[in-house]
């Protein structure tokens, strides 16, 4: 029998099967948080110790402790002996930069049911979420309060609150609107800065009703107003900051334009519009902003924008861009002024 000749390299086919796992490997790392093992895993233990302390069946524990292995984020050091790796310290929900709740997020079965008709994203320009689920995506929620609650509460855990205050300052403000702000931690955070500052929240009702405690937790609630209801509707006037944090980069351009009108129509015309989101740099170092354009797409028909892209749909909303910092991996915040 002739051998094949061996060659080291990793051949395409092999290489090409290995890319249509990462998808697996990023499921068992959801198990993995879903069972609270990054909690127990602080120093190496048997996966019978493992499975005893989370309630799992040890033996079934293996291929997704090695998958995750695989994906970086757990070690083995001995056989069945396992301990998280310092990548993979951040799917501890104590850490500072927890990413826990983004990936029990992103394994639930809403996610996956729609990257399974993401072809019609594809063939349509419509988000796939709404095939399999019946209603769009912020729709969906209202009636269905433990995906809800999930994500709001993954929005709360990485709201990028370091990138505000360091890209924008609100020294010279006196009343912002938080719009579309969530349960309130990016208020909680501006408000707690800047302690001559009042805000207000706008959010949909089912979102809002849990910000009061994120608000009075911050030591900020009397400076603080939550205001339920939609920003398609009209806004609180009588503000001089309006902030739009990763409410923009969900929006098609004609539902986007339609919010930033909502703003215009209640902002002065010396006030500040700052809008926190995802603008795509040739120096981002990560495939996540690709990735990303994929999430908003298939869930919300949305793109990523870049800072012309943004100026062009400012200019329609009566708004002119007035700058932009920027962040790693396209973590931005873009200042705007009416015109
Ligand atoms: C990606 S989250 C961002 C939350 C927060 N601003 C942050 O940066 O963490 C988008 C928010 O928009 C809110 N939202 C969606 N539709 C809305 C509407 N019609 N009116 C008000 N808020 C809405 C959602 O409930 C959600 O909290």
């Amino acid at each position: 029998m002739t051998q094949a000749p061996h060659s080291d390299a990793v051949p395409a086919w092999l290489r090409v099967r290995e890319l249509m796992t990462t998808g697996l490997l990023a499921q068992a790392v959801t198990v993995l948080c879903d069972l609270g093992i990054p909690e127990v895993l602080s120093a190496p233990r048997s996966v019978a110790d493992i499975a005893k302390e989370v309630d799992a069946d040890p033996e079934a524990l293996v291929p997704f402790l090695r998958a995750a292995c695989a994906a970086g984020v757990v070690e083995e050091s001995q056989p069945k002996v396992f301990a998280l790796t310092d990548l993979g310290a951040v799917l501890r929900e104590d850490h500072p930069e927890s990413v826990r709740l983004l990936c029990s997020l992103t394994g639930r079965e809403e996610f996956h049911r729609t990257w399974a008709h993401s072809i019609h994203s594809a063939r349509t320009g419509e988000p796939s979420f709404a095939v399999p689920h019946g209603v769009p995506f912020f729709d969906y929620m209202k009636s269905n309060p433990d995906f809800a609650s999930l994500f709001d509460r993954a929005m709360t855990s990485s709201a990028a609150v370091d990138n505000l205050l360091s890209g924008y300052s609100f020294a010279e403000a006196r009343h912002v609107v938080d719009v579309g702000g969530g349960r309130g931690k990016m208020l909680s955070a501006v408000l707690a800065g800047n302690p001559h500052l009042r805000g207000i929240l706008v959010e949909l009702p089912h979102v809002a009703e849990a910000a009061g405690a994120v608000l009075a937790d911050a030591g900020v609630a009397e400076r603080a107003t939550v205001v339920p209801g939609s920003f398609f509707e009209p806004l609180p006037s009588g503000a001089d900051h309006y902030l739009l944090s990763r409410v923009v980069g969900n929006w098609n351009d004609e539902d986007a334009v339609r919010i930033l009108l909502r703003v215009r129509e209640a902002i002065p015309d010396d006030g500040r519009l700052v809008i926190v989101g995802n603008v795509p740099s040739p120096a981002d170092r990560t495939n996540y902003p690709r990735q990303l354009d994929l999430y908003m797409f298939a869930l919300l028909s949305a793109r990523l924008r870049d800072y012309n892209e943004y100026e062009v749909l400012l200019g329609e909303a009566g708004f002119k861009a007035a700058g932009m910092a920027n962040f790693p991996d396209s973590e931005s915040v873009i200042t705007a002024v009416p015109v």
